[in-house]
């Protein structure tokens, strides 16, 4: 028995395709990751039909689950359809691309030969027979298996064929090499060097979801040497591509920031699995090209990068189609605030400055700290030693203030409506003067973050700048 079809679903979809008299094959992800004993994502299984994948899909959906919904989509010659376990879909083996993002229509139909081939990569290729005579048969012609064991990406087609059928795949040789830990075999790579500038006909959605898997990874440098090295970086991101390369002056050099970023990201990797933190690690110093200046006297500055930085992301996540909502907004403040935990550690820490940090972090403070920890790549050991000690105690120092005060997420407690009451005014400048002035004397510690306390220094504030008190106040 083949192991990769252990589940029960082949069994039915074995029946199927046995009485409906078709020969049919689980090909692609599904059996490339049963070999690996790799967890397949979100359990897809792939079946390619020797006649109507359609057909069969609609017969076998029946079978499962009456009530199951079918998507066809003739111009494509597939159909699929999902329960809670599985999403499987279906095509008829064809000559054409499988480029399901094209609007042009295939429709010729092949062998499941030339159906193999005109598959991204080998290991992409191989096929296991579900049909009764045959059933567990693997069908591989492209060499996937030996591939597999190889570690190897490789086009079965000569690769500028494959990549000029649909240039996402260059995206996907890198992702999978990253993923899988594989390499990518030599003329694959040399190819999708001579072909990077087709990378601009696919759409920034399709590219972008290669480039969160790749960062989703556990080892995400990996792939971003391999699209720098092969020139896609510079095409999809050339932000990026710019923070490549060292300078020297007056014997003074500044690090690489490109092999900087791409580190940061790796340690960040280890300790966190949210996507948008480890957007924010590879995009932390992406303003250092732009702020770079030498100083005769103390050497490279970035000056104000992280604030540059933070301003150039909604472009980038324009560009790039990613969402432009609080998650943008997210990398933007993790990026803005970056250096703020490195100077606490650095100087005498005043409460005031922990309370800012708390307040202008808010919940995001723990992952602000994780990537500030990540971001320490030097390589002498004993230095890196002391910065995360000094990193520990500024999580104490956080953790106390914090707990004294309460300020992350603080709201003022006088607010507006409170402060146009107190004086019988309406909206305008004097309502935010105060506001202001309680937010800043709460933050300086110069009052608590209590009610009385914030109620006695707006009416002080308001007889500073004329306001004449509504009514009697207990407190004035
Ligand atoms: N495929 C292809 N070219 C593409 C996309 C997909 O040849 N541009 C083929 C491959 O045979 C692939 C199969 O279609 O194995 C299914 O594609 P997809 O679901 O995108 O990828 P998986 O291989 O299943 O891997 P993953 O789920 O990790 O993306």
């Amino acid at each position: 028995m083949n192991i990769c079809l252990n589940d029960k679903i082949f069994e039915v979809l074995c029946n199927v395709v046995t009485s409906e008299n078709v020969r049919a094959y689980v090909i692609g992800g599904w059996v490339r990751d049963c070999l690996l004993k790799r967890n397949h994502a979100d359990k897809d299984i792939d079946i390619v039909v020797i006649g109507s994948g359609i057909n069969i899909a609609r017969k076998a959906a029946r079978k499962i689950d009456p009530k199951i919904k079918v998507s066809v989509f003739k111009n494509f010659g597939t159909a699929m359809f999902k329960n809670a376990e599985y999403e499987i879909e279906f095509v008829g083996a064809r000559k054409e691309s499988y480029d399901r993002t094209s609007r042009k229509p295939v429709v010729e139909d092949g062998t499941l030969e030339d159906d193999q081939k005109r598959r991204d990569f080998t290991i992409n290729a191989l096929a296991i027979s579900i049909n009764k005579e045959t059933f567990g048969e693997f069908l591989d012609p492209f060499g996937g298996v030996e591939d597999l064991k190889k570690k190897i990406i490789k086009t079965p087609l000569e690769p500028d064929k494959t990549f000029s059928d649909d240039p996402l795949r260059m995206m996907r040789a890198i992702r999978f090499a990253t993923q899988l830990n594989f390499t990518i075999e030599e003329n694959t790579f040399k190819s999708i060097t001579e072909n990077v500038e087709r990378i601009k006909i696919v759409s920034p959605e399709r590219i972008v979801t290669e480039l969160n898997k790749i960062l989703m990874c556990e080892h995400p440098s990996k792939g971003f040497i391999l699209l720098e090295k092969s020139g896609l970086l510079k095409i999809i991101l050339p932000e990026l591509e710019n923070l490549r390369g060292i300078e020297t002056k007056e014997g003074k050099t500044h690090k690489d920031n490109f092999l900087h970023s791409i580190k940061v990201l790796d340690n960040i990797s280890k300790n966190t699995d949210n996507l948008w933190l480890r957007w924010a690690a590879l995009l932390h110093d992406i303003a250092k090209p732009v702020t770079k200046k030498y100083l005769p006297e103390t050497g490279w500055s970035f000056h104000g990068h992280e604030y540059v930085g933070s301003k150039m992301i909604p472009d980038i996540f324009r560009k790039l189609k990613l969402p432009l909502n609080e998650k943008m907004k997210y990398v933007q403040k993790i990026i803005d605030l970056h250096l703020r935990p490195i100077v606490l550690s650095q100087e005498l820490v005043t409460d005031s400055a922990v309370r800012r940090l708390l307040f202008e972090a808010g919940d995001d403070i723990d992952d602000l700290m994780i990537l500030c920890e990540a971001d320490i790549t030097s390589k002498n050991e004993a230095k890196k030693t002391k910065h995360l000690e000094n990193f520990k105690l500024v999580r104490i120092k956080l953790k106390e203030i914090e707990e004294k005060d309460a300020v992350r997420n603080f709201q003022p407690p006088v607010d507006g409506s409170e402060i146009i009451e107190a004086f019988g005014i309406k909206p305008g400048k004097e309502v935010g003067i105060i506001k202001n002035a309680i937010r800043e004397a709460i933050l300086d510690g110069i009052i608590p973050n209590e009610h009385d306390a914030a109620r006695k220094l707006m009416m002080d504030k308001g007889k500073e700048l004329g306001l004449i008190p509504a009514v009697t106040d207990a407190l004035s």
